[in-house]
């Protein structure tokens, strides 16, 4: 279903009550549709809500400009974070949606780190695949307190990924720990890509999630 929200996306609405609506965030090159397999899988049920990055890199779509693999353009990052978080608002009063937790595959999990940085109140929680850090000056250090109290989020990183330093991935979990989020950090024998184990263990962690109120 489309509707005349500011992004490309698709929707498929709940099958079941109580469960928590997903907004899946595809990578670079990626698109609305890519990801909504993987959103059947570990949320079984789940409403979906599935945006197409805006940015457009050699042709390929991404949630926010990069100036070189992992060097991000701050302050698009900061642009396209509230963007997003708009977009989310804006789907969830049309299709009568809970806060969703986000379900962010590399470029896609960073701008979803940045919005939970950025914007708590627009996600509860976050299912960050091989996430890194988006702002070097997270607003948590600049700002005190981010909302983040107790929102739950699931960091799945690959020990050998060639893109995410394990450093890197390690500060993140810090710094949304710091702001109050319940982080769960998991370091798979995996690189970039996603592997069977990353599908288990996002969906047993979302199955294990309280149920939705809109
Ligand atoms: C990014 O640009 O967000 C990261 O480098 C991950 C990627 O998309 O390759």
């Amino acid at each position: 279903m489309t509707t005349t929200l500011p992004f490309i996306h698709r929707f498929e609405p709940a099958e079941a009550p109580g469960k928590p609506p997903i907004l899946l965030l595809h990578g670079t090159g990626g698109d609305e549709n890519d990801l909504m397999p993987l959103g059947g899988m570990i949320a079984p049920g789940s409403a979906l809500l599935s945006p197409r990055g805006k940015v457009l890199e050699g042709g390929m779509p991404r949630f926010f400009r990069r100036l070189a693999e992992g060097v991000f353009d701050e302050a698009d990052v900061r642009h396209r974070a509230h963007e997003l978080a708009d977009f989310v608002a804006a789907a969830r009063e049309a299709y009568g949606l809970a806060a969703p937790v986000a379900v962010g595959f590399s470029n896609g999990a960073n701008i979803a780190a940045a919005v939970m940085m950025l914007r708590p109140e627009a996600l509860s929680g976050a299912v960050l695949l091989r996430a890194m850090v988006p702002l070097t000056d997270a607003p948590a250090a600049a700002e005190g307190s981010l909302g983040l109290d107790g929102k739950p989020v699931l960091l799945l990183s690959g020990a050998m990924d060639p893109i995410v330093p394990s450093d890197n991935a390690a500060r993140l979990a810090a710094l949304l720990g710091a702001s109050g989020a319940e982080v769960e950090q998991r370091v798979l024998p995996a690189g970039h890509g996603l592997s069977q184990a990353d599908v288990n263990l996002a969906r047993d962690w979302i199955g294990r999630l309280a149920p939705a109120s809109a």
